[in-house]
């Protein structure tokens, strides 16, 4: 299946396109069937105007036949109820004066809110949070100063976000707060922390949290050149530059000259902000300064929103 998903971040907006639930029964394996599957979502989403497509799979080596490579980057802390409560004391906190518990029906406008001011997001229609946290799977802690919302923290979802806090957002007293209660009859949890600086990620790392990163997804390049455009829109310097995408072949071209590369360098170029070496061949000092500015472009999603 395949769904379509708007992702915003740093006042842009990109069509992109997810990818899940993919199987084959045993008896009709290697017949091409799970390619031909993936093949067609591709195609739909292009057709739906999605610029890449992203999926998550324990079988990289499937999905590199299909065009889908390691992209973005995800970040786990390691999270301890008692680093929380003196995180919160570093913070001059007093003790109880964050309340945390489980989220009431009428909280769901101040929640949304708070997700809607993330620097990095995707579209959510009124109503997901809620239909989310629905889920049996699914804890959300709400932490409320004088009874009103200020953070919220998702743990569970399926079984790639078992023991994990993936879907978050507020101040840090109030994300601090919902940690801990999460933590605390856990021992611990992981938190998936995102690309944005906050923080309560800071004071947590200030006390040792340790940090484990992974890419954030498998991604395939549909519509690389409308990318490239909107993302360095922004920046005058770069007005005269064109990227090209011809299948998994790239083209950049600056003010020196035109240079190729392929989906990997293309994924690392955007994503990862490491510019393949023969791209000083294509663009001048003043576009390679300001390729700095734009890039590389946190490509994310909290855990809700994946698929
Ligand atoms: C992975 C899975 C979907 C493959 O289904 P399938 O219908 O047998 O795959 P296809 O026949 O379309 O294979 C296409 C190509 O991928 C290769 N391939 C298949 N499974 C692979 C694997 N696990 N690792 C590497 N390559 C694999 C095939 O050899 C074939 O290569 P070819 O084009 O060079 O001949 C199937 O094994 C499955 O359902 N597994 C359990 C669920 C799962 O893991 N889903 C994917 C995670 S989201």
């Amino acid at each position: 299946m395949s769904r379509q998903v708007t992702l915003c971040a740093r006042s842009v907006s990109v069509p992109a396109g997810l990818i899940g639930l993919v199987y084959t029964a045993p008896a009709f394996r290697a017949r091409g069937f799970a390619a031909a599957c993936v093949q067609a979502c591709v195609e739909d989403l292009r057709a739906g105007g999605a610029w890449l497509a992203g999926l998550w799979s324990d079988k990289p080596a499937f999905y590199a036949k299909l065009g889908f490579l390691p992209a973005g980057r995800e970040t786990f802390l390691g999270v301890d109820p008692a680093a929380c409560a003196e995180a919160l004391v570093g913070l001059g906190v007093p003790p109880g004066a964050v309340e945390t518990g489980p989220v009431a029906a009428g909280d769901f406008r101040a929640l949304e809110a708070l997700y809607a001011s993330r620097e990095v997001r995707a579209e959510r229609a009124p109503g997901e949070l809620a239909r989310h946290a629905a889920s049996v799977e699914t804890e959300l802690q709400v932490a409320r100063l004088a009874g009103r919302p200020v953070a919220y923290a998702a743990l569970g979802r399926g079984d790639d976000f078992r023991g994990v806090v993936h879907d978050w957002a507020g101040s840090a007293e109030g994300v601090l707060a919902c940690l801990e209660a999460l933590a605390r009859p856990r021992g611990g949890v992981a938190w998936l922390i995102g690309p944005e600086p906050h923080p309560a990620v800071t004071a947590l790392r200030a006390l040792g949290a340790p940090l484990q990163h992974s890419p954030f997804a498998l991604v395939r390049l549909l519509a690389a050149g409308r990318l490239w455009q909107t993302l360095v829109s922004e920046h005058p310097d770069l007005d005269a530059t064109v990227l090209q995408q011809v299948g998994a072949s790239f083209t950049l071209r600056g003010a020196l000259g035109e240079v190729e590369f392929d989906a990997r360098e293309a994924l690392d170029l955007l994503f990862a902000g490491h510019a393949p070496n023969a791209v000083s061949t294509a663009l001048d000092e003043t576009q390679r300064a300001a390729l700095l500015d734009v890039l590389p472009w946190p490509l994310y999603l909290w855990g809700f929103d994946s698929i």
